[in-house]
């Protein structure tokens, strides 16, 4: 099966050209990239085999909704597939699963492939409830309906603490195992670097990979991508 990169630029970098820069050299077949709406436009244009997606989306088509995007404004700006579900906005905004789950609904409408990111926090996992999380994140995808699936431990988002590459392993066959036929890919994301990408592929045989931070240094996203694409 073909790999798939996922970069979340979630909200960097602060002006367009080096929005451009990013893009430019991220440009590979079989790379998505997540840039802020804002700069999507800018980022299409640079790019010739990677493809664009975003990193949110409101779940009404249009109206009055201050500040938000719909899936059609998306679909109509290239985008293949949309973030939704992102631990930080689970945390930061609230977004609880009945509203991932509108979201969800509102991009199958519009044909875009939603990239429902999952993951338990460093407490639950502790309590072992971390597969009962999991899978009521997971419920919330209509059946017979494909979605990518990026498992996101939140303990390991942004810190630097990578998860052990067998802890991953055995949350994505509790995934596969557990939802078959809802998913196409099993993405794994947390601070995913040059050093552990090929563990994550290689040994935990996850489909691809989503990666935060690693994606906005040029060098370290080429080596990502080398490593898990060749
Ligand atoms: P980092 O790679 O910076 O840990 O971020 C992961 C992430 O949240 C991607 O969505």
């Amino acid at each position: 099966m073909e790999k798939l990169i996922v970069a979340n630029w979630k909200m960097n970098p602060e002006d367009v050209s080096k929005a451009r820069e990013i893009a430019f050299f991220s440009d590979q077949g079989g790379v998505i990239l997540c840039p802020p709406v804002i700069f999507l436009n800018e980022v299409k244009k640079e790019i010739k085999k990677a493809t664009i997606g975003a990193q949110d989306v409101f779940w009404e088509r249009k109206g009055s909704f201050t500040g938000e995007t719909s899936a059609l404004m998306l679909k109509n700006i290239g985008c293949k597939y949309v973030i939704i579900g992102h631990s930080e906005r689970r945390r930061n905004l609230k977004e609880d699963n009945s509203i991932i789950e509108k979201k969800m609904k509102a991009l199958i409408e519009e044909g875009i492939t939603p990239i429902l990111c999952i993951g338990e926090t460093r407490e639950e996992r502790d309590k072992k409830e971390a597969e009962k999380i999991v899978a009521e994140q997971l419920s919330i995808i209509p059946k017979s309906t494909e979605v990518i699936i990026a498992y996101e431990p939140v303990w390991a988002i942004g810190s630097g603490d990578s998860c052990d590459w067998e802890l991953a392993k055995e949350m994505r066959s509790f995934i596969s195992d557990s939802f078959k036929g809802r998913f196409s890919k099993i993405l794994y994301g947390g601070s995913v670097n040059s050093e552990n990408c090929s563990d994550y592929l290689e040994k935990s045989l996850f489909d691809g990979l989503l990666v935060g931070s690693a994606s906005l240094d040029h060098q370290e996203f080429k080596k990502i991508i080398e490593k898990a694409l060749n």
